[in-house]
This record gives C-alpha cells, sequence and structure tokens, in this order.
C-alpha cells in the first residue's frame, strides 16, 4: 500500500487557501445576482448583458463584472462582441476579458480552442470551474457582479448557491406561456431551499409591438410572469417585449440598450434596473437594522 498521505495533506491545504482566495475576493465585489430560469432559450444571457450594461452606464462606470456560469452554451462573449478572447495571467492571477464598454467578463468560451469546441464535463469538474472563475480571477473591486447560468437547476446554479452564500439573490427569466410559469416554480423552490432571494421574475418576449403597423401581437401570450410572481409571492420586475433589435445586436455583439436606449425593450430594462436598485437598498437597510440590534 502507498503511502499518500502528503498528498492527501497537501491538497487538503491547497483547498484551504483556495478558499480563503475566494473570500477575499468575493469580499471585494459589493453585489452578486444571478441570473437563473426553470427553461432555455427565455432570454438569461441578454437580461444579463443588459443590466451588466445599464449599470454600467447609470453610476457604475468600470464596476461591472459578469461571470458567464453557463459551462457548456457560454453566450455572454458574443453578445458583448468579445468572441475569440483569451484570458491574460499575470502574478496575482487571471484577468477578466473587458468589453467596450469596461464591463469584465469571464468566461468558458474564453478557454475553448474555438467556437466549435465543446465541454464535456460531469458535475464535480463544472463546480472546480466555477469555483477557480470566483477564486483565481483578478475582479478587483465591483460594485455589481451578474452570474448568468444554464437553465435549469443543475450543478452550475448550485455550485454559485454553495459557493457564493452571500449573495444578494436571482432574477428569474421566463416568457408568458403557462408551460413557461410552470418551470418559474422549480427555479423559486430552488431557490427558497438554498436560502437565496428572490429578487423578483421578468417576463421577456412579452408581445410585439409591429413596426409597420404599431398592433402588438401576444406571441407566446402575456402577463403569465405577473400572474405566476402574484401567485408565489415574489417581487414581478418588468416584462421585456420581443424586438428584432435585440436578437440582431447580441448577433453583432452591440450592446442593445446603449445603441436602442428609445425603443420600449429598453425603457423596460431600465424600469427593472430601478426595481432592483430598491431591493437592493432595502436589504442594505435591514441588515444595518440587524447589526444595529446586535
Ligand atoms: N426581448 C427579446 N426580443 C427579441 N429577441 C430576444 C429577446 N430576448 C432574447 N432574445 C433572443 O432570443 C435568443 C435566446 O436568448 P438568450 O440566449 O439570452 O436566452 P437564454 O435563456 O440565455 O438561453 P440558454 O437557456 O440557451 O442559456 C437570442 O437569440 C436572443 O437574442
Ligand atoms: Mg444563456
Amino acid at each position: 500500500m502507498t503511502n499518500n498521505m502528503p498528498e492527501v495533506a497537501n491538497r487538503r491545504k491547497q483547498l484551504l487557501e483556495q478558499e480563503q482566495r475566494l473570500k477575499t475576493r468575493m469580499s471585494k465585489i459589493r453585489h452578486k445576482i444571478a441570473v437563473i430560469s426553470g427553461k432555455g432559450g427565455v432570454g438569461k444571457s441578454t437580461v444579463t448583458v443588459n443590466l451588466a450594461v445599464a449599470f454600467t452606464m447609470h453610476g457604475h462606470a468600470n464596476s461591472v463584472g459578469i461571470l458567464d456560469a453557463d459551462i457548456h452554451g457560454p453566450s455572454v462573449p458574443k453578445i458583448l462582441g468579445l468572441t475569440g478572447q483569451r484570458l491574460q495571467a499575470g502574478p496575482p492571477g487571471v484577468f477578466p476579458a473587458l468589453s467596450s464598454l469596461g464591463i469584465k467578463v469571464v468566461s468558458m468560451d474564453f478557454l475553448l480552442l474555438d467556437e466549435n469546441s465543446a465541454v464535456i464535463w460531469r458535475g464535480p469538474l463544472k463546480m472546480t470551474a466555477i469555483r477557480q472563475f470566483l477564486s483565481d480571477i483578478v475582479w478587483g473591486d465591483l460594485d455589481f457582479l451578474f452570474i448568468d447560468l444554464p437553465p435549469g437547476t443543475g450543478d452550475e446554479p448550485l455550485s454559485i448557491a454553495q459557493l457564493l452564500p452571500e449573495m444578494d439573490g436571482v432574477v428569474i427569466v421566463t416568457i408568458p406561456s403557462e408551460v413557461s410559469q410552470i418551470v418559474v416554480r422549480k427555479s423559486v423552490t430552488f431557490a427558497r431551499k438554498l436560502g437565496m432571494p428572490v429578487i423578483g421574475i421578468i417576463e421577456n418576449m412579452s408581445g410585439f409591438v409591429c413596426p409597420k403597423c404599431g398592433a402588438k401581437i401576444d406571441i407566446f401570450m402575456s402577463g403569465g410572469g405577473q400572474k405566476i410572481a402574484k401567485e408565489l409571492n415574489v417581487p414581478f420586475l418588468g416584462s421585456i417585449p420581443i424586438d428584432q433589435k435585440v436578437c440582431e445586436d447580441s448577433d453583432r455583439g452591440v450592446p442593445f440598450i446603449v445603441e436602442h436606449a428609445d425603443s420600449q425593450a429598453s425603457k423596460a430594462f431600465m424600469e427593472i434596473v430601478k426595481k432592483i436598485e430598491a431591493f437592493l437598498k432595502s436589504r442594505e437597510k435591514q441588515s444595518n437594522t440587524k447589526m444595529e440590534v446586535k
């Protein structure tokens, strides 16, 4: 029998050091918000990026980061026009990529050989990657870290919940249809079980206003997000309509809410930003009161 005790002790020491690094790095980020959904393709990545852009443009320049924690289907780099970037390493650690608006971005996409490469990993490896993204990346001092997640309640959201217990909360994205509402319940249950506050629900792809005739067509119905929020007793943050420009800008890698600030969808985003700000303020107030009581 080989004696692997020193190896085990060494590994344990490395893990403890990494945990300490994670705590130190994360303590420099004031707010951490994850974007989740029960279903795929409802607009999580689009919402994550546009929220990051909105906060950058409204008083938090050079103080916003995005962790693209969708290991199998990273799409934040594409939406921000960062495809093909590589992460640079230096003595303090690995540096995030920087978008044109000064948003710091880390994504699995920056570690893959090319756009066609696929990550074929089981849960523990994904958790290791996410842990490293939090502990070994030089995020610096940030006001916000937005975390984009794959759909559902699998390894990635679970890792984030476990690694960031101090997180401000989750934003749940849905589309209005009843099928989507059913899975919103799962997201809310997941967040509650893991002790993550639900900041609120966003109804994306909520109706389409014809640019030619102005008629509103509810392609995926409308109002479902609000209904389910009420039913589950969680805040409703707002509805974002379908806008062809959202899709076009994402594909072009330009920030939609900057390019089309006057659109109904951009205005909806800005209303959502205000509600998130109000949530964060009331949370801060609550924790200050708790500290005073102690
Ligand atoms: N309000 C909108 N109007 C028009 N297109 C939209 C809107 N929201 C998202 N899209 C488009 O829908 C597609 C899916 O969006 P996105 O990738 O953000 O979804 P997702 O929930 O992150 O998907 P996944 O579950 O695969 O991670 C993208 O092409 C995006 O540009
Ligand atoms: Mg996505």
